[in-house]
């Protein structure tokens, strides 16, 4: 129906004739002459119709943003000093002497270049959002960035397999979305969390090396990285170790980021677990931000305040700095609203010390806590924190976890609300993660990663006799200023060692039969050595393109409580329907009148 897209018309087609398709993006009447911007997916075209031919002019007239065009005209240069420099076609027009209304468009609900549309409408006219210019380039890069990701494995002997989605529930940790079987009554389906079971037994079947852009599916409470269904690029690999497997995909990022957005990734530096928990209260850290926790629990066991002596003397409790070069300019309501933030993570309060003279003991100091302190403290404070005058420092103290979390998230929110992030991308590896994480509400060992993560010791009794907590797996995540765009690790290729960490679990042989046999089975006839990775690749394209959520690098993604405004799902169904697979609704709480 056209000769060329819009947004590609240029001096080259100066005085031919061109067939054009698209959308009314803009109408302006400017003294008996017609402009439209007509827009398709490579960008606007002016088309310009003037009164000479009537009957097109009279069409011209009647038409309104969003409809649909198809023009046949003149390529012809913009008169002097009304070029725009903004547009590929901005040193040409089109004179439009045939003019096809090919359909009308109802009022929008928004118009495309206006700033602050609520989400909500987006999504319900997800349709017309995904016509806004920055959505459509979006799409394009995340197409181009899967195409890429595509010929690096190709290139490497990756063989792209599909696994089922109607299967097994699988073991990343999060709800799963059930499917009932028709066929089966009373039986279920999951939806994949992963594809986790299924590569690994891909491997066992001598595939070598494997990968697939494939759905993931997590009843999880969302955020702005995370979505109930999600898009992995899924990578498995045999006779590979976690260093072989590392080079190979940091190869395939840093080849991506250089071909797409022309940026040379600095090398990816290896950080352990502790490291980064200790360093950025964080196992994700955005290393951009020049702010890190600094220990303090030691110098505070002595002092006379319970806030601080406490966590000290705690094992599991924690006492941390966090030195704000410059922040003794914070206003009391500043601190009050820092405080509030840390609240959000558990933190009981936010102490901190302002900073006149670094030298001069307590008398330089001014805070609420330095009274309870010790000369000895604060010296030591000063020293670590490497203090100057000018400076401020704020002060965690409670259980670990709580002062980790809180202090972490606060060094991210003050390295932004001050200006403070360095450079544009800077990439990681955490590893030496720890196998399991203890439970204290059920007194439960849980795996770290997941339970096919193998232990970094080769021999079941030195599982059996040592500290479970202290255990360190072969995990690995590839972290991207502050956002864990992948993880990964080596698994366990051996039936023994794998019913010994299913068996720390809390996972018996009889569940581990029912959940995994077929895994445990298969590890029983000849399995590879092997291991692999998942990207999250909503996360990477949002990274990439700078959006602010990885809604907005899906086409039709779902809202925060997991609902779609498109086509309304999830939605009631009819009672045949819920027959025919045996099911009966409960009566919800309110139709009980609130006593179930
Ligand atoms: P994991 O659970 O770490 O590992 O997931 C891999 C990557 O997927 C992304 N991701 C998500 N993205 C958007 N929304 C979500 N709800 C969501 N959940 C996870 C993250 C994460 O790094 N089978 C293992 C991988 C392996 O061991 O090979 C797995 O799924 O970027
Ligand atoms: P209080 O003695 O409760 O008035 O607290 C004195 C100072 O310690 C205040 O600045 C509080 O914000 C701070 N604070 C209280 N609890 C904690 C905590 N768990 N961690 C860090 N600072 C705290």
């Amino acid at each position: 129906m056209r000769t060329h897209y819009c947004g590609q018309v240029t001096e080259d087609h100066l005085d031919t004739e061109v067939e054009l398709c698209g959308w009314v993006h803009r109408r302006r009447d400017h003294g008996g002459v017609i402009f439209v911007d007509l827009r398709d997916r490579e960008g606007l075209v002016q088309v310009v119709f003037d009164p000479d031919r009537a009957e097109v002019f009279a069409t011209a007239e009647r038409i309104r943003s969003e409809f649909v065009l198809r023009i046949k005209g003149c390529v012809r240069r913009r008169p002097e000093g009304t070029e725009n420099p903004n547009l590929t076609t901005g040193q040409i027009e089109v004179l439009g002497h045939e003019l096809d209304v090919l359909n009308t468009a109802k009022t929008p609900p928004f118009q495309l270049d206006e700033e602050s549309v609520g989400e909500d409408v987006r999504l319900r006219y997800r349709y017309m959002d995904l016509r806004r210019p920055e959505m459509l380039e979006r799409i394009r890069t995340r197409a181009r960035v899967t195409s890429r990701l595509r010929s690096y494995l190709d290139a490497h002997g990756f063989l792209d397999i599909e696994t089922p989605m109607l299967t097994r529930a699988t073991p990343e940790g999060a709800r799963d979305y059930l499917v009932p079987s028709r066929v089966h009554p009373g039986a279920f389906y999951a939806l994949p969390q992963s594809p986790q079971l299924f590569k690994q037994l891909l491997m066992m079947s001598g595939m070598d090396r494997y990968y697939q852009v494939v759905r993931c599916f997590r009843d999880e409470d969302l955020r702005a990285d995370r979505q109930p269904e999600f898009t992995q690029l899924d990578v498995e690999t045999s006779f590979m170790d976690e260093d072989g497997i590392m080079a190979l995909m940091e190869g395939m990022i840093r080849e991506l980021f250089a071909s797409e957005l022309d940026v040379d990734l600095p090398p990816f530096p290896r950080m352990s677990y502790q490291e980064a928990v200790d360093r950025f209260g964080i196992d994700r850290p955005d290393l951009r931000i020049p702010l890190e926790l600094v220990e303090v629990s030691d110098l505070m066991d002595g002092v006379d305040f319970k806030v601080f002596a406490g966590p000290a003397k705690d094992p599991k409790g924690r006492v941390a700095a966090l030195r704000l070069p410059g922040g003794g300019d914070l206003t009391r309501k500043e601190i009050d609203d820092y405080t509030g933030f840390v609240g959000r993570y558990g933190a009981k309060g936010l102490a901190y010390i302002k900073v006149n003279d670094p030298a001069a003991g307590a008398e330089g100091l001014q805070s609420p806590i330095v009274k309870f302190l010790t000369a000895e403290a604060i010296s030591g404070i000063m020293e670590r924190t490497g203090a100057q005058a000018g400076d401020l420092i704020f002060f965690g103290a409670d259980k670990a976890k709580v002062v980790n979390e809180s202090l972490g998230a606060l060094r991210v929110r003050l390295g932004h609300d001050r200006g403070l992030v360095e450079g544009d991308w800077r990439p990681l590896w955490v590893v030496d993660f720890p196998m399991f994480e203890y439970d204290e509400s059920d007194g439960r060992l849980y795996a770290l990663h997941h339970p096919f993560t193998a232990p970094q010791i080769d021999s079941v009794e030195q599982l059996r006799d040592g500290d479970p907590e202290l255990l360190l797996s072969r995990a690995y995540d590839m972290v991207l200023n502050g956002t864990e765009v992948g993880g990964g690790s080596i698994r366990i290729h051996r039936p023994e060692m794998q019913q010994a960490v299913l068996g720390l679990l809390g996972i018996g042989e009889e569940e581990a039969r029912e959940k995994f046999g077929f895994l445990l089975d298969a590890l029983e006839y000849g399995a590879p050595p092997h291991g692999g990775l998942a990207f999250g690749l909503d996360r990477l394209v949002m990274l990439m393109t700078g959006a602010g959520s990885i809604r907005d690098v899906m086409a039709f993604p779902k809202t925060q409580t997991a609902s779609c405004l498109l086509t309304d799902a999830p939605s009631p169904v009819a009672e045949q329907q819920l027959r025919e697979l045996h099911i009966r609704l409960r009566k919800t709480a309110e139709k009980e009148g609130g006593s179930a």
